[in-house]
Formats: C-alpha cells, structure tokens, sequence
C-alpha cells in the first residue's frame, strides 16, 4: 500500500512489478477514471495480505444502507480452497449437461483457480424485513461489490466482478453455505495483474442525461 495515486499494480511475465499510475493532473476523478477490470486470467499472485484485505473490505462496507441493515457478507476463496471448488463445479457442470465436453470441463476446473483470491459478496435478504425494499437491500450488496472493486484497485490490485451460472446454482450456493434468505451477488477476483488492463469503450453521459421538465 501508501501510494499516494490511484494505480494497478501489474507483472509481465518473467519481470519485476510495473506499476501504471493515473495522471494525478486528473485529481481528484483519477481514481474514479482509472477503475477497469483485469480479466481473472490474467490475475496472478500475489493478492492482498489479510491486514490489506481487511482494510479493502472495510472501504468496501461504506456503501449507502437503507436502514442500517448491512445485509451482505464474504466468504473468502483462497488457496487449496479453490481448486476444491473448482472440483465442485466439474461435478455438477457434469450433472447439468452429462454431456459437456473435455475443453469445457477444464474451463469449469480452473475457474476459481486463477486469480490468488475470490471474495464472493453474498446479499443477505431477510424474508422478515418488510420495512426496506428487498431490491435496496440487494443494491446495497451489489454496491459493495463495485466498492470492493475500487478498494482492491487503490490498494494496487486487478479485480474483476464475475457472476457466471455458479452464482445461481443451488447445489453450488449449499456448498457454499449461501442460505435460502441470500443470494450471491458477485465473485470479485483479485490479484495481481499480469497485463495492463484493457481499457473498453465507455458510454457518453450527455447521451445518458435528459432534463425532466414540467409540461
Ligand atoms: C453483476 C455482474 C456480473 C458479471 N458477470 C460476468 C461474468 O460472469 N462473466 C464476464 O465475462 N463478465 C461478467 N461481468 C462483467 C465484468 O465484471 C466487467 O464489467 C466487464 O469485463 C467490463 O469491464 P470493466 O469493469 O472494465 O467495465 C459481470 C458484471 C456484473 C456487474
């Protein structure tokens, strides 16, 4: 950490640790301007050591809560954890398509595998709570996940935000511990860019602005 601009860490092959940092002329939007996914192939180790971990996910907690409600938390995936997972999902992509190929198959094996560290954002929807819309509840988790996007790029890691049919799978969310009352809105893999990320077209806002005006 203590970088004093907004920047993404990233490692070519066989090369030391480059760092690209955001023009500081744009301040105070650099950090904002400079946010993009790193594809989760191209995530590496290191990730993030606890203590930064914590710390992102303590920026990525202050998100706007209607009512207090924190109606979110992680489960982590690291390590050996993953290629366990990844065992998970081989069996029951099986299940699903008993014919589903080799390729596919190993595609399934190693998703979890690439990045050092998965932070699966779960929204925790209680069916009790009828004062705050369930839809806000589940932006406040979905939230989270965009913050946890910035903090893990401000703290000089590549992310990525993917769902993918793991996250709607009811078998996958048991084995996840993911409950009936909870969803899982994100599985944000981290780690350390082995490419500088690329950059996609970003939408106009003045094609996104209109004025209400009364009639
Ligand atoms: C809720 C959500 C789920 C997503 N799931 C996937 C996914 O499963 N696979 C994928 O390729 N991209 C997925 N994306 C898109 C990527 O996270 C990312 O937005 C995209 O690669 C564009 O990169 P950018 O973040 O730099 O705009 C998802 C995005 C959101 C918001």
């Amino acid at each position: 950490m203590g970088h004093t601009a907004p920047c993404i860490r990233f490692r070519k092959a066989g090369a030391t640790s480059v760092t690209i940092l955001a023009n500081p002329e744009h301040e105070p939007f650099a950090a904002l301007d400079a946010r993009r996914s790193v594809p989760a192939r191209q995530l590496t180790a290191p990730g993030p050591d606890d203590a930064t971990l914590l710390r992102m996910l303590g920026a990525a907690s202050r998100v706007p809560d209607h009512g207090k409600r924190v109606p979110f938390r992680f489960v982590r995936l690291a390590g050996e954890a993953r290629d366990a997972f990844g065992a998970h999902l081989v069996r029951r992509a099986q299940e699903r398509d008993p014919a589903i190929g080799a390729a596919a198959l190993e595609k399934e094996r190693l998703r979890f595998s690439h990045a050092p560290l998965i932070i699966t954002v779960v929204a925790v929807l209680d069916a009790d709570d009828t004062k705050i819309p369930e839809l806000e509840r589940l932006l406040t988790a979905g939230s989270v996940c965009f913050a946890l996007l910035q903090a893990a790029q401000a703290a000089g890691f590549g992310a990525c935000w993917l769902t993918g049919w793991a996250a709607y799978d009811r078998d996958i969310l048991a084995t996840l511990g993911v409950q009936r009352h909870e969803r899982v809105v994100g599985f944000i893999h981290i780690g350390t860019a082995r490419i500088a990320p690329p950059e996609r077209e970003r939408p106009d806002p003045r094609a996104l602005l209109s004025d209400w005006r009364p009639d």
